[in-house]
């Protein structure tokens, strides 16, 4: 199959040459000398060519005729080299429609995981999920516009509309104030703060916990929470914040969220972050060791799909489209989750806060309310 393809696009490049003229002719018949193409690999993510011109051949003829390539590639090609030998990129175009998110797909394909996460599908047309029991931790980067908070509505959908509330705990830091009102009555979730100082004591609740249930698995003599007896079992804690580099200075925050993704494992408390300009400093190494899983929209240069680890998530053309890096590279499109679709689906698992206060009975884990939150941590 991939022989065909790279003989196929082998073909395409030699028509490139031919449209722009990138030939030497030599002898009475005239006969055509094209670049030498020297290999072909294609696979999902790219094909790449690697060719050298004949001697004689002026190299700026290729980048004069770059818009050609364009013309038989498409827009999402990368051309280097200077002299004689050059590597041409093609990465493959986004051609295809929005996904739409589909709970009932999407539910048979995270059943057989403990806190399943959806991720979006592959060319072929296959969905790619992952267990964050298995790869705790997510960075989600891009630009702006780039689709980062719709991967975060459909994840946490996602999440709700499969674990009960004596599962999982939602926390949820929202720094630019925009996204996560929807979530605000979802029993599920237990705060949705977008004040970097509420965060904060968010935070050190959170910090607590991790305490806590490092005593409980000492005690216990085990190695996961999940092995904790019955009557002293944990949810899952998801912290999840959008935008979370607003926070960068708030020493406490980056300390905590660093502790989360470096021991929160096999305490059952994982972290889920956005951020829309990666940088070196913030995502130090600590924490970028332990966010296993990144997933790269659009990113503004080949320094920040360094950072993030995803290759070539600067080319990405279009909003929804990403680059994952887990147990191995993906070039995924997102599941296009809108916000009237999200709060249909949502509404079943919405209750009334106050409600939830004084009627619920004693819950396994200590419950936050807001208050709590604001009031009680320190
Ligand atoms: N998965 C997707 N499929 C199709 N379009 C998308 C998808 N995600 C985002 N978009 C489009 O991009 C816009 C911006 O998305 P958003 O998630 O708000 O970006 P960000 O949070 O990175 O700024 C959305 O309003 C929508 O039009
Ligand atoms: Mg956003």
């Amino acid at each position: 199959m991939s022989l065909w393809k790279a003989f196929m696009a082998r073909k395409d490049l030699v028509k490139a040459f031919r449209a722009a003229s990138i030939y030497k002719t030599i002898g009475s018949d005239e006969k055509k000398i094209y670049p030498k193409i020297h290999s072909v690999k294609v696979n999902d993510l790219l094909t790449e060519f690697v060719f050298t011109i004949p001697i004689g051949i002026d190299p700026k003829l290729l980048i004069k005729n770059y818009y050609v390539f364009q013309q038989v590639f498409g827009e999402r090609i990368k051309l280097d080299g200077e002299v004689k030998k050059f590597v041409l990129n093609v990465y493959p175009t986004s051609k295809e429609k929005t996904l739409n998110y589909n709970s009932v797909e999407i539910r048979k394909i995270i059943k057989e995981f403990k806190l399943g996460i959806i991720c979006g599908k592959e060319r072929a047309g296959e969905y790619v999920a992952f267990d964050l029991l298995k790869q705790p931790h997510i960075l989600i980067a891009g630009e702006t516009g780039s689709g980062k908070s719709t991967q975060l509505r459909s994840i946490l959908t996602t999440m709700i509309l499969n674990n009960k509330p004596s599962k999982l705990q939602l926390y949820l830091g929202d720094c630019k104030k925009s996204e996560f009102h929807i979530f605000r009555k979802v029993e599920h979730v237990q705060c949705v703060l977008s004040n970097g100082k509420e965060i904060a004591k968010m935070l050190r609740h959170i910090k607590k916990e991790l305490d806590e249930r490092s005593d409980l698995t000492e005690t216990f003599e085990v190695s996961h929470v999940d092995d904790l007896p019955a009557e002293h079992k944990r949810p899952y804690i998801v912290v999840c914040i959008d935008e979370f580099v607003m926070l960068r200075k708030d020493e406490t925050v980056m300390d905590i969220l660093t502790e989360i993704v470096a021991i929160g494992r096999t305490l059952g408390v994982f972290a889920i972050l956005s951020m829309q300009r990666p940088n070196a400093q913030v995502l130090d190494t600590t924490i970028r060791a332990n966010l296993t899983v990144s997933m790269g929209f659009k990113l503004r240069d080949k320094i920040e799909s360094r950072i993030v680890n995803t290759p070539d998530a600067e080319s990405i053309d279009v909003s929804g489209r990403f680059i994952m890096n887990s147990d191995k590279l993906y070039d995924l499109q997102a599941p296009y989750l809108e916000l009237d679709e999200a709060k249909k689906l949502l509404n079943p698992f919405c209750i009334s806060k106050d409600a939830k206060e004084v009627n619920e009975k004693p819950p396994v884990s200590p419950q936050l309310t807001e208050k709590d939150v604001f009031n009680d941590v320190d």
